[in-house]
This record gives structure tokens, sequence and C-alpha cells, in this order.
């Protein structure tokens, strides 16, 4: 019988294999974390405030990984995961927890964490969640991976692995994505386009299979990720792609055959089909190539829209956009009224910034194509900035960008858009020396039934 973990303070790890826990907060990746004196342990699966059993595996110093054996005492927000590939599939963490009980968490995980970095009470604001947490994500993905007879079948990793779950749905993806997905992954089978293999891919043809659905338009944009742009079947592959009920309305290869993780390469090839695909968000349209960055799911971007519109305020002063994509704060900032100066490093992102602009008939904003480091200071003598609105990718924004905003920038306001609790909690506390304080953080859930959390958070000078 597993003894209760509070009879074995101490920091070793504990000498029994199966331990019982009570689980008291959900750490960043989403395992249940429970203590046995001082050693954590952390268990995915599990919920605060559960009693477990759990069997620990891989053993640290201070921490060690465990596996749920069962559940004693179960939380009254456990739910039935609706995905039949949950547990197996790394895409979910969280569908055993009710939804309302996720936006809890996430709002807690929120607190402590800033809370911790800032050593102060933080001002967070609940949590803000989709009214149906399924079908949200427009932009779907899939790695292709080799079937019982070498075929190419679509799937998801597990968690902490390379390992392919093969899938057969995905309720978290839009039905239309699924569909085209699907159909895409049908077509490689028919056209015998084998998966890759190796790392980097040294056999093979496919590596991922993305989809891209508007809301706004209905149209689809399939997006093959391959390691060599030439193979048989090619252009048949793409013509049955785009063809008849179902098709998609633009089909591209994208060339990928270094080594690890990143699922796109630098090269994208248009099939046929439309180039871009047109979305629509708080009455601004805009236009989406293939490898530019767009927010996953339009749902949330129209809540994270809405709370940076609030945060950035009502003023007409000039703003400052950093780390811009292809507007989605620039362009309903602008029409709003106020001057924009948007900053974007990827070239078609600022192609499709600018003709979005245009498409809207919109004046005052203009897209600058350069890395952030290297404009700011540029930026600062041209005038003043109001608000300065950061919006960088998960490794956050460096001390040097963060020191030019606050020094030479000088904004009144900074509203910081965060995808990773990590590394915005490290640059507000920079921004904290540098005479910036945190006046709200809102959570802002842009991808239910994961432990990734998207914060806007609002500094004054
Ligand atoms: C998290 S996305 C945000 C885009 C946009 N705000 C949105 O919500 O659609 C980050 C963007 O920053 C760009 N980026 C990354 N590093 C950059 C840098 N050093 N300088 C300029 N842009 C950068 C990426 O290309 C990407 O479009």
């Amino acid at each position: 019988m597993p003894r209760r973990s509070d009879q074995r303070p101490g920091r070793s790890p504990p000498s029994d294999r199966v331990v019982r826990l009570r689980i008291e907060e959900l750490a960043l990746d989403g395992d249940g974390m429970g203590r046995i004196g001082t050693y954590l342990v952390f268990v995915p699966g599990t919920i605060p405030g559960e009693e477990v059993e759990a069997e620990i595996g891989r053993r640290g110093e201070s921490h060690g990984r465990a596996k749920l054996v069962r559940v004693l005492s179960p939380s009254p927000h456990r739910v039935v995961p609706r995905c039949r590939h949950f547990g197996d599939c790394g895409g979910c963490s969280l569908q055993h927890i009710e939804y309302a009980e996720q936006l809890r968490l996430k709002e807690a995980m929120v607190r402590s964490h800033l809370g911790h970095a800032l050593r102060a009470e933080v001002p967070v604001r609940p949590a803000l969640g989709l009214d149906d947490p399924f079908g949200f994500r427009n932009k779907v993905h899939f790695n292709v991976g080799r079937g019982a007879e070498g075929e190419a079948v679509l799937g998801h990793l597990a968690a902490r692995s390379r390992r392919l779950v093969p899938v057969a749905e995905c309720p978290v993806h839009a039905d239309a994505g699924n569909r085209v997905a699907f159909r895409l992954g049908g077509l490689l089978r028919r056209f015998h386009v084998a998966p890759a293999e190796g790392d980097p891919p040294t056999r093979g043809v496919a590596r991922h299979v993305l989809a891209r659905v508007s809301e706004a338009s209905g149209e689809t944009q399939v997006v093959l990720v391959v390691c060599r742009d030439r193979f048989p079947g090619r252009d048949a592959l793409a013509e049955a792609m785009l063809s008849g009920p179902g098709g998609a309305t633009g089909v591209h290869l994208n060339l990928n055959d270094r080594e690890g993780s990143l699922v796109l390469g630098r090269e994208t090839i248009h099939l046929g089909g439309k180039d871009r695909l047109v979305e629509e968000i708080g009455g601004v349209q805009f236009l989406v190539s293939p490898v530019s960055f767009f927010q996953t799911g339009i749902r949330g971007a129209r809540l994270l829209l809405g709370e940076v519109l609030s945060a950035v305020g009502e003023g007409g002063g000039p703003v400052l956009d950093l780390y811009a994509g292809v507007g989605l704060f620039a362009l309903p900032l602008a029409k709003t009224g106020r001057p924009v100066v948007a900053v974007e490093e990827n070239p078609l992102s600022v192609r499709d910034g600018i003709h979005g602009v245009k498409r809207n008939g919109l004046k005052g904003v203009r897209f600058v194509r350069a890395r952030v480091e290297d404009q700011v200071r540029r930026l600062a003598g041209e005038g003043e900035f109001e608000v300065a609105v950061l919006d960088p990718p998960r490794e956050g924004a460096s001390e040097k960008v963060l020191r030019l905003v606050a020094g030479a920038i000088r904004p009144r306001r900074i509203v910081y858009v965060s995808c990773d609790l990590r590394s915005l909690a490290r640059d507000l506390k920079l921004l904290a020396t540098l005479g910036f304080r945190l006046r709200s953080a809102v959570p802002v859930d842009m991808f239910p039934h994961t432990s990734h959390v998207e914060t806007v958070a609002t500094l004054t000078r």
C-alpha cells in the first residue's frame, strides 16, 4: 500500500515506486504537481485537488515524473475526454478537465507564475475563453508518418516524443480543416507519395500536412511540407486536391530538407489555386500567405484583438506595433484612427500586411520590414509613440529590445502579448526595473485543452 506523501519529508527521491499524492497545482506543461516532502512529482492526466496513486518513472534530484495509476478521489471537474486519441496523442493535455475549470487553472497559472517572478500580487483578470472549445483551430497540422505497409498516414506526435500517433479524428480542428487535410492524406496514398524518413530526411517525400480554413470566406489553403520538391505524381496530386466539391482553394508545397522539428522550410512553391487566403476579424480583412504567421484560431484571435484594442485605449496617439505579422493589431488600430508603425521581419507577412492596408482602404499605417532589434532606435528618432504593442515569438523580446522600447521609445503604455509565461515573466521583471508597472494581465484562451496560455499584459510608465 503506498504511503501518503506528507509522511515522507526530504529532498531525495522517495524509495517507493508507487506513491500516493495530493495534486496541488498544474505545472506549465499541464501536468499535475504533488509533493512528497519537498520532492516534486509531476503526473500527467491529473487535476489539482485530486488524491492519486502514481508510479514514479524518471527520477531527478529534486523532482520526478510519474504515471497515473488510479485516481483515489476524483475532482468534481473531471470529465470524459471527447477525443478517442486523448492520452496517447500529445496534442492535448487537459481534455479530462471541464472547460470552465481549465480557464480557472490558467488564470491561477498566470497569477502564480507572474507573482513569483515579480514578487508581488499581480492584477490578473479572469481568463477569457471560447464559447465552444472544440473545432476552434482554423489552422490544422498533421505530421506524416509510415503506416503498416509503408504508406503515408497522418497523425500527431506523442507527448515528449517523436513517435507518431496516427489519428482518425482531431476534434479541436475545424471540421473543414480536417476534411481537406485527410483528403490530402488519401491523395498521398493514391499517388504513392512516401513519408519522409530520417532526420535530416534521406528517403521518401512528405513530412507535414498543413491546412488553413477561413471562417469569413470559406477558403481552404493547404501546404504539403516535403523534403524534396520534385517527385512522381506531384502535379496530379495538386490537381486532384483542387478539383471537385471539398477541394482546396489553394495548394502549396513547402520544401524543408533540414534536420529538426521546425515544420516549415525556407522555400514555398505555389502549385495552384489562390496564392493567399482572406480572413476577416473585427471588420477588417486580412490576406494570409501560407507561411505568414496568423493566429491559429479565429475565435480566439477575435478575443485577443478585443483585449489588445481595449488595452491600447481610446486616445488617438501613435502606436508602435512590434512583431506585427500581417497586421492583426495594426490594421484594426489604424481603423480606429490612430497612426500605426508596424515592424515585422517576414517579407511575405509584410507584403500581406501592405495589401491588407490597401484592401481595407486604411490610412496612417506603415509597415517596416526589419528585425525589431535593428529598427527600434531609428523609429525612436522619428517621433513619439503613445503606446508600444509587443507580440514576440515564444522566446520573448530580447533585453536589447526591451531597453530600447523603455528607454528610447518611452511610450506611456506597453501592451505585451505573450504566448509563453516563462519569457513573459522574465520580460516583465526587466520592464519593472526600467520603470514600467504591470496594471493588468488577462489570459486569453487561444488553445483550449492544452496548457498554452496567451496573456495580454498592460504596463504603464
Ligand atoms: C507571435 S507572432 C505575432 C504576429 C501578430 N502580432 C499576430 O498576432 O498575428 C510574432 C511575429 O514576429 C515576427 N518576428 C519574430 N522575430 C522577429 C524579429 N526579431 N523582428 C521582427 N519580427 C519578428 C514573426 O515573423 C511573427 O510574424
